[in-house]
């Protein structure tokens, strides 16, 4: 099988791509990426050399090239990754988001209408739920939940969604939907929240928790979301979302203070600024479908994660030194300058 994994030098695609060598011996990955600030072909050097691997510098807005790509590799599966995904980036300049999670996210599903592919993965966020109040333990995230977005980050992210959907049922296109909640471990940008407080800490910089720090995330080690998207891939219904989290909630405060702790930093880093404009409370995934219907669980405890993945950065200092040293100043500058 020929898998086209879309935004593969980011995140958790490239997390998805070892993940899938490993996993399918029999498989070839084609990583489809226009390596923007996000993207990082360092990341993917491991398997650069590999024949079942194959890279390809391409925007997915770009329909001429997307469907050469097509033509050329005959893929049977996509697995869109790509996007613009940072949610303070959305508040700053929209547009890119729009362009790239919405109309990048049609190229390619048009491309799988002109060519025929067995699957077409999206891979959604639980943002497009919006968010719930701390005040309501008992309430989640399940997968009919009503969309209702706060950022234009999860606007593009839920208009994509629909869209998938719609494909669906208009053109019969064979896809499916995961909407994750947040992913940590190796490999992810410095932007976000761990690994930002991870290497400012590391390197004694303050530490800004947006407001009292007391919203609430539901944290997911991204191998855990890889292996999730490889049995939807494998056994999940055609026209079907599935919510994937681990039921591990923890308010963002409380998430500092253990790296921290984790790293023998004083709290007194710890700096609290200007709060995220329409900032979401609290994400909590109900995952009974996917476990129910596929008998997926997670597997790493976030004790165990957030070790691993602090090691990870100690590890690969050049790998995030290399960023943050670079163009990363500049949006560091403007983001935190006067906040
Ligand atoms: P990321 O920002 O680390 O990586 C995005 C990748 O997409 C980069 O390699 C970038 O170069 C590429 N890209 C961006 N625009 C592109 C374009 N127009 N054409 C081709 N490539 C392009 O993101 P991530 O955190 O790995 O997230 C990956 C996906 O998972 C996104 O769709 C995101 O919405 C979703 N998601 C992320 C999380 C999370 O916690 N990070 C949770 C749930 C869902
Ligand atoms: O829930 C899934 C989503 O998780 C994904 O769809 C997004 O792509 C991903 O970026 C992430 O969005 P968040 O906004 O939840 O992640 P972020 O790491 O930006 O922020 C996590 C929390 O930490 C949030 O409440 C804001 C807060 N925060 C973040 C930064 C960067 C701070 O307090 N200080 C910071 O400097």
């Amino acid at each position: 099988m020929t898998i086209i994994v879309t935004g593969g030098a980011g995140f958790i695609g490239s997390n998805f791509i070892f993940y899938m060598l490993k996993q399918h011996p029999d498989d070839r990955i084609v990583c489809l990426d226009s390596l923007t600030y996000a993207g990082n072909l360092s990341t993917l050097a491991p398997v650069m050399d590999n024949p079942r691997f194959r890279f390809v510098k391409l925007d997915i807005c770009d329909r001429p090239g997307v469907y050469q790509l097509f033509e050329e590799e005959h893929p049977d599966v996509i697995v869109n990754f790509a996007a613009e995904s940072h949610v303070d980036r959305s508040i700053d300049n929209p547009e890119i988001f729009l362009q790239t999670n919405i109309i990048g996210t049609s190229v390619l599903m048009d491309a799988c209408r002109k060519y025929g592919i067995q699957r077409y993965h999206q891979v959604s966020t639980d943002e497009v739920y919006g968010d719930l109040p701390l005040d309501r333990p008992d309430l989640f995230f399940h997968e009919d939940t009503p969309i209702h977005t706060s950022s234009p980050y999860s606007t593009s992210k839920a208009s994509a969604d629909l869209l998938v959907m719609a494909y669906h049922r208009t053109y019969g296109l064979p896809v499916t939907i995961s909407r994750c909640s947040n992913n940590y471990g190796p490999y992810q940008f410095p932007e976000k929240l761990i690994p930002l407080m991870i290497a400012n800490a590391l390197s004694d910089k303050p530490l800004p928790v947006y407001g009292e720090g007391l919203n609430v995330r539901d944290w997911l080690y991204v191998e855990d979301h890889c292996k999730a998207i490889d049995l939807i891939l494998q056994k999940g219904t055609v026209g079907e979302v599935y919510n994937i989290g681990g039921h591990n909630e923890m308010k963002n405060i409380d998430i500092v203070k253990l790296i921290c702790e984790y790293l023998g930093k004083p709290e007194s880093l710890i700096t609290h600024v200007t709060d995220r404009k329409g900032h979401d409370m609290r994400y909590a995934i109900d995952p009974t479908k996917i476990h129910n219907e596929l008998g997926w669980l997670p597997e790493t405890m976030f004790k165990d994660g957030i070790r691993l993945t602090i090691q990870w950065y100690l590890d690969n200092k050049d790998w995030w030194e290399n960023i943050v040293n670079g163009e990363y100043r500049n949006y560091y500058e403007k983001m935190y300058g006067n906040r």
